[in-house]
Formats: structure tokens, sequence, C-alpha cells
């Protein structure tokens, strides 16, 4: 499973990538003004640290408006995933950065039946959330099973990005399913690591430890 982190805090993705956590990055228009940060200087910053792709979304709502900021956005480093909202423009773009060996990330996915068409217009990734669907009495993981389904039912290529992440259980369950990657805000990944019998466990270990009167160094 390829981890993707969802931000567009370049001291964030720094810190994560040193470790070893960044396969890639994914931002969009709410993660650049929460960054504060001009779209093509912080996607460049991103770029120089992530080897992995590294998405940056349109903004525009008509086909031809978004291939242009596509081409645009494709232009900073050879590893941008060009990200289109999963509208009939958005495929129509899709499909033109796809002809020409781009990358395309297909995102705001919210059924299974979009996803088909993902596949169809030759995205490189579907973006299905699971949290905003959640978040209105849906099953977002329910969403990611069926995809899982149907790709491999047809052999697919694209793979499944699971985006609107919220908790830790998301992730692990996306794993169970075998979505290809899951996007997670950096706190969601550092979260991974905790757990109350961890934390208890040491706890007792450094108590008994002091006991012992020992130094390891
Ligand atoms: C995915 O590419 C989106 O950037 C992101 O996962 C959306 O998450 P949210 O629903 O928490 O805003």
């Amino acid at each position: 499973m390829k981890f993707f982190v969802d931000t567009a805090d370049v001291a964030a993705i720094k810190d994560l990538n040193d470790l070893g956590m960044v396969d890639g990055v994914t931002t969009n228009p709410s993660l650049i003004l929460k960054s504060g940060r001009d779209i093509l200087e912080v996607t460049r910053e991103i770029c120089d640290i992530v080897g992995g792709p590294v998405s940056a979304e349109v903004v525009a709502t008509e086909a031809k408006d978004m291939i242009a900021e596509g081409l645009k956005l494709a232009k900073i480093a050879s590893n941008i995933a060009i990200k289109v909202p999963l509208t009939w423009d958005g495929l129509t773009a899709c499909k033109a950065f796809a002809s020409e060996g781009h990358k395309v990330n297909v995102t705001l996915c919210f059924s299974a039946a979009q996803a088909i068409l993902a596949a169809k217009a030759g995205a490189s990734f579907i973006s299905p959330f699971i949290g905003r669907l959640d978040d209105i009495n849906l099953d977002g993981l329910d969403l990611i099973h069926d995809i899982r389904t149907i790709y491999d039912n047809y052999d697919f290529k694209t793979e499944i990005l699971a985006a609107s992440i919220r908790n830790v259980n998301h992730i692990t369950e996306c794993a169970k399913i075998g979505a290809d990657v899951i996007t997670a805000p950096p706190a969601v990944i550092k979260a991974m690591a905790s757990h109350v019998l961890t934390d208890k466990g040491l706890d007792q270990f450094l108590k008994d430890w002091a006991q012992t009167g020992q130094k390891i160094v």
C-alpha cells in the first residue's frame, strides 16, 4: 500500500518523507488556501522533496480551461499528477491529459459508477472520498470495496487512491480491502503509531527499569 500525504504543508511533508513514509502527495484548493502559499511555488517545493506523484488540482470547470491549467501545472515537475474533478468536463480533460502521457488523478468521486468512467477515461488514480460519505451517514469504505471489486473484475489499471481519510481505522480498513494508495493528513498518519497499551506498557517498563538502578549507556 502506498502512502500519500494530503497536505500542502512543506515542513510536515519533509518530516514524514525523511522517515520514508511518503510515496506521494495530494493537494487541493482548500489545502493551498490553508498553506497560505502560491500554488506554483509551493507545488514546486513539494516536488523537490518527494519523488512520487504530487497531485495539483485544476480549478476551471470547462474542459478546455482545465486543459490549459493542467498543462501549466504539469510543467512544474515531471512527477505532477494533474487533478481534475469527476465531472463530464473533468473526464474530457482526463482523456486529453492521459493521451499525452500525463498522470491524472480524478477527484471528488462518490460512486462506483463515477469510478468506472474515470478508469475508461484513462485516469492513473481515482480518488473516492471516504470521510465525506461518512459525514452524510453513508459508508465510505463500502465504496472503496465496490470499486476494488469492479476494477478487479475488468482488470482496470487505474489505482484506487482512498481519500478524505479522517482516522486510523479508515487506513487499516483500506489496507484490508486492497486500496492501492491512501492519502491522509500528516496527523492521521502519525496517529497510526499510537496505542494505549503501548503507552501503558512503556510506562511500566520505565518504572521497573528505574528500580534496577542500571544504565545502558
Ligand atoms: C483528496 O485528494 C482530498 O484532497 C482530500 O482527501 C479531501 O479530504 P477532506 O474530505 O478531509 O477535505
